[in-house]
């Protein structure tokens, strides 16, 4: 369970998130709303980006704003960005092997791991490509498989769908389905593609200004007159 109290981040005077207060328990949650709305700098506070004024944010009876953003990694929290974080001159499993290092995960638990995210996002056979020479699906999945390599409590993931075909999509719905058996942790998605969040999240919110609109089953979000009206006034 994840329980988001209170929580403010003002960047100068837009304050971009109001106040938000969210309970969120599903195995995947999605976070919707127009350019601007606080998406990013939800997950941005999270992961200690963001400059949160007030509130908390509690995950398995732990404020993760009490702990210092370095150490929320190996505790448990993982995401990916909305522009992809892959740098061009190291191999995919360079980058894994950071995070592998970086959280201090056992050298003989390395290859296994690695082996094992690999395959479940598709990769393997680009194992010693460097970063440059992936394509932008290859980038997207070694960005996931950097985020599941270390089996952490919650992802976030801001928009993982963009720029994906439809093949490429029915593999990330594969994905983000499959995350919580397989590895154990739940996910948070921020996303516009709607078609998408109706698919994968048993539960969305959605965010405007900063402010909680709408939270629920999704279908029932989606069909909530204050959310469309969101999506229509901008
Ligand atoms: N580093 C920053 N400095 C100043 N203002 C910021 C910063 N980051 C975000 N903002 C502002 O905070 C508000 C929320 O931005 P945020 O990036 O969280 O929106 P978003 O919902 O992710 O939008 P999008 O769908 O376009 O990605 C916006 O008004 C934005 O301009
Ligand atoms: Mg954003």
């Amino acid at each position: 369970m994840i329980t988001i109290e209170n929580l403010t981040v003002k960047y100068g005077g837009v304050v971009a998130l109001d106040s938000l207060t969210l309970n969120i328990s599903d195995d995947v949650v999605g976070l919707i709303g127009p350019n601007g709305a606080g998406k990013t700098t939800l997950t941005n506070a999270f992961s200690g980006f963001a400059p949160v004024t007030d509130g908390k944010v509690v995950i398995d009876g732990v404020n993760l704003l009490h702990m210092a953003p370095h150490k929320r990694a190996c505790w448990g929290l993982a995401r990916s960005f909305q522009k992809v974080q892959v740098v061009d001159d190291i191999t995919v499993a360079d980058h894994l092997r950071t995070v592998l290092t970086a959280n201090g995960v056992p050298r003989s638990a390395r290859n296994a791991r690695m082996s094992e995210v690999l395959d479940f996002t598709n990769i393997t056979d680009e194992r010693d490509t460097l970063g440059a020479d992936l394509n932008p699906f290859q980038k997207r999945m070694t960005e996931i498989a950097k985020c599941l390599i270390d089996r952490p409590r919650i992802i976030l993931l801001d928009e993982p769908g963009g720029g994906l075909s439809e093949g490429e999509m029915q593999h990330l719905r594969f994905i983000i389905r499959e995350t919580k058996s397989r590895f154990g942790a739940q996910i948070i998605m921020v996303d516009h593609d709607v078609d998408l969040i109706r698919d994968v999240c048993a539960s969305t919110a959605v965010l405007d200004f900063g402010k909680l609109i709408a939270f629920g089953p999704t279908e029932d979000v989606l069909r909530d007159e204050a959310v469309k009206a969101a999506y229509l006034g901008r």
